[in-house]
C-alpha cells in the first residue's frame, strides 16, 4: 500500500492554548484517524502547531482540507507532502506533545539545538530540521512516556 506524509504547522488562534481545546483536539482526532489507519503526531512549542501524518494520500488530502478550515488556528503552512516507504509515527494515531510540558533536561538539550523565538522553541524553517524536531519528539515521547500520559497514547489501529 502507498503511504504518504504530510507535514504542515500553523499557528494556534488563541494566545494560550488551553488543555481543555487540546483534549478535545486529541480525542476526535485519535478516533477518526484510527478509523483511516492515518498515524502521527501533533506538536505545540508557544502557540505554534507542527503537525506529520501518516496515511494514504486521499486520506491526507481529505484530512488537511478540514484542518485548514478548523478556527482553533491559523496561518496553515504545508510544509511537504510526500511518498514515504514506511512510517515514522507508528506508534500513535495522535500523540500531542507539548513541548512546555517536556523534562527540564530533554528542554534544555532541545533548545541547544533548535533556535529559540520568545522562549519558545521556533518550528524550523528547514524541511531536515523539522524532521529532526519531530523524530526527537518522538523519541522522547517513547523514552519517557509519562510524559502527558494518555493523551493519544494508545497504540495505532494499522492503517
Ligand atoms: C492543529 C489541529 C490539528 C488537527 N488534527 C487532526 C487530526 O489529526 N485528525 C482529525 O480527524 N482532526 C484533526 N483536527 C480537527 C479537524 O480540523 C476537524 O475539526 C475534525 O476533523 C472534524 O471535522 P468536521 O467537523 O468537518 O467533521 C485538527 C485540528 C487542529 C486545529
Amino acid at each position: 500500500m502507498c503511504i504518504h506524509r504530510l507535514i504542515y504547522k500553523s499557528i494556534a488562534t488563541d494566545e494560550v492554548v488551553s488543555n481543555k481545546t487540546l483534549q478535545d483536539l486529541e480525542s476526535q482526532a485519535t478516533w477518526s484517524n484510527g478509523e483511516k489507519g492515518i498515524t502521527g503526531l501533533l506538536m505545540l512549542s508557544g502557540n505554534a502547531f507542527l503537525q506529520v501524518l501518516e496515511g494514504q494520500a486521499h486520506d491526507l488530502t481529505e484530512l488537511f482540507g478540514r484542518i485548514m478550515q478548523d478556527r482553533r488556528h491559523q496561518q496553515v503552512e504545508l510544509i511537504t507532502f510526500e511518498k514515504i516507504f514506511e512510517r515514522s509515527f507508528s506508534d500513535w494515531n495522535l500523540r500531542l506533545v507539548d513541548l512546555h510540558d517536556m523534562p527540564g533536561q530533554q528542554r534544555a538539550l532541545m533548545s541547544t539545538k533548535y533556535r529559540k523565538s520568545e522562549g519558545n522553541i521556533a518550528i524550523p524553517e528547514e524541511l531536515n530540521e523539522v524532521y529532526a524536531l519531530l523524530l526527537d519528539a518522538r523519541f522522547i515521547c517513547l523514552s519517557a512516556p509519562w510524559i502527558a500520559k494518555d493523551s493519544g497514547g494508545n497504540k495505532a489501529r494499522s492503517a
